[in-house]
């Protein structure tokens, strides 16, 4: 009998490839997946670490699972848990003080031993901690793919040597990797063969990508893209997410001579004010990324802006925030995540002095995305009446329509067979809804 997986996932867009990697290395284990824990034999949580809020989550969750085991238990079955992630790597043997009725605690470097691991844990019921750094490098340990999205992930690089002071990235991924050129390369193929239109290039420093190629130099991200673009039937090409200080003249040229590189940068900034991005260990200017933003325009004129944004950092004064405010209207956002502060154990700006309350946080956090939320309504106001393309992933809201992604990342529903599944389609936007865009299919 094939045994049930689930896998909950939190955070970002690694993580989901992630769990996609892990579903399958227990696919090798005889697990295939499940729609809820109650009809699992074992459940994966993957976790994040970003912010406080995000790994308080996960304990509420294990004690949810945790009540669950005790009733599976009392009628004479078993469920095993394990947790993956950022939480994983950063909590370690804690976590197994905090909830020790976890069986398995891997990081994400470790993961690709998650099949070992299950069958000790089956076996001879051997809980085990594994966050280790290996040397050999996960993927080369993990099975290929055997099914793919319309809408794929590609893991291409890892960890972060930045060290900005507020962030956990550096130290729960790691150091900054890059896969090999030729890996990706393949990967990508598969990706494309499982049916893939759309790849999106995945890092916590993506721009930063410097992988090996096989003369032994190092192929840029602004490379990367082109000679995937040369993969056929690949219609979508995405990267997230970038630093300002790694996004090149080559990169930057690629959005004007790659059609297929979709006008949409997510480049966090974080802060307007040039105090609080020293403050930060950013190490560029709120003009430098003016510049920045205004070389992306100059390549590609409809480019779509996204960014990150963290108010309250320790010292921000109102003055400083208001640079925040100038800039956000400066550059004009389509869409952006903002963040209260949130000081992270282990990180410097953690123990920075002027430390703010939680009230200050929250007002500014309200003008800031007020302010984002009507630059975000009028972006979409402006796709009204337009034709765009959109690659249709999945079925719509109601019966009859499919949803998809616009090149600019807009959740578009539209009427459409279900024959179009799968493909990208020429679709006029009829409405912007609060979330979403309504569209027909254009002839
Ligand atoms: N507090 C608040 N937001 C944070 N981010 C990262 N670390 C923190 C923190 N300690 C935000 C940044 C980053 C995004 C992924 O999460 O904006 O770009
Ligand atoms: Fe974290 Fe991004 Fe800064 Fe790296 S560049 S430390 S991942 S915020």
């Amino acid at each position: 009998m094939t045994k049930k997986l689930f896998i909950k996932t939190y955070g970002c867009q690694m993580n989901v490839y992630d769990s996609a990697r892990m579903t399958d290395v227990l696919g090798g284990q005889g697990y295939a997946t499940c729609a809820t824990p109650e009809e699992a034999d074992l459940v994966v949580i993957n976790t994040c670490h970003i912010r406080e809020k995000a790994a308080e989550k996960v304990y509420s969750e294990l004690g949810r699972l945790n009540a669950l085991r005790r009733f599976r238990r009392s009628e004479g079955r078993d469920l095993r848990i394990a947790v993956t992630g950022c939480v994983a790597q950063a909590e370690g043997g804690e976590m197994q003080r905090r909830a020790p009725f976890v069986d398995l605690v891997v990081g994400p470097q470790a993961y690709h031993r998650l099949g070992d691991l299950v069958a000790a844990l089956e076996a001879t019921k051997t809980q085990a901690i594994d966050t280790e750094f290996p040397v050999v490098s996960k993927f080369d340990a993990l099975p290929a793919q055997t099914s793919s999205a319309a809408a794929a992930f590609l893991t291409v690089q890892e960890g972060c040597d930045k060290f900005c002071t507020f962030c956990v990235v550096p130290y729960t991924r790691g150091a900054e990797y890059s896969r090999p050129f030729a890996d990706v390369h393949a990967e990508a193929e598969r990706l494309v063969e499982l049916g893939a239109r759309e790849i999106t290039l995945l890092g916590q420093n993506v721009n930063a990508y410097h992988g090996e190629r096989a003369d032994g130099g190092r192929c840029s991200l602004g490379e990367l893209v082109r000679r995937l673009a040369e993969i056929p039937l690949l219609q979508r090409i995405r990267y997230t997410t970038s630093h300002p200080l790694d996004m090149d003249a080559d990169l930057i040229r690629a959005h004007a001579e790659v059609p297929a590189l979709m006008p949409f940068v997510h480049l966090p900034v974080q802060s307007g004010s040039d105090r609080i991005l020293a403050a930060m260990n950013r190490r560029h200017r709120a003009d430098d990324y003016r510049r920045v933003v205004d070389a992306l325009r100059d390549a590609r004129s409809d480019i779509a802006l996204s960014g990150d944004f963290i108010v309250g950092f320790p010292g921000e004064t109102d003055a400083d925030f208001a640079e925040t405010l100038q800039l956000v209207d400066d550059v004009g956002y389509a869409h952006a995540y903002s963040f209260k502060y949130s000081p992270r154990p282990g990180t410097p700006a953690a123990d920075h002095d002027g430390q703010l309350t939680d009230t200050v946080k929250e007002e500014r956090l309200a003008a800031l995305l007020a302010k984002l939320e009507t630059q975000r309504l009028a972006f979409d106001k402006t796709m009204v009446g337009r034709t765009l393309d959109v690659l249709l992933e999945r079925g719509g809201r109601k019966p009859g329509q499919l949803a998809g992604r616009s090149p600019y990342m807009h959740a578009v529903h539209v009427d459409a067979p279900k024959s179009l599944l799968g493909s990208v389609a020429a679709v006029e936007v009829v409405a912007a809804n609060p979330n979403s865009l309504t569209g027909r299919l254009a002839r």
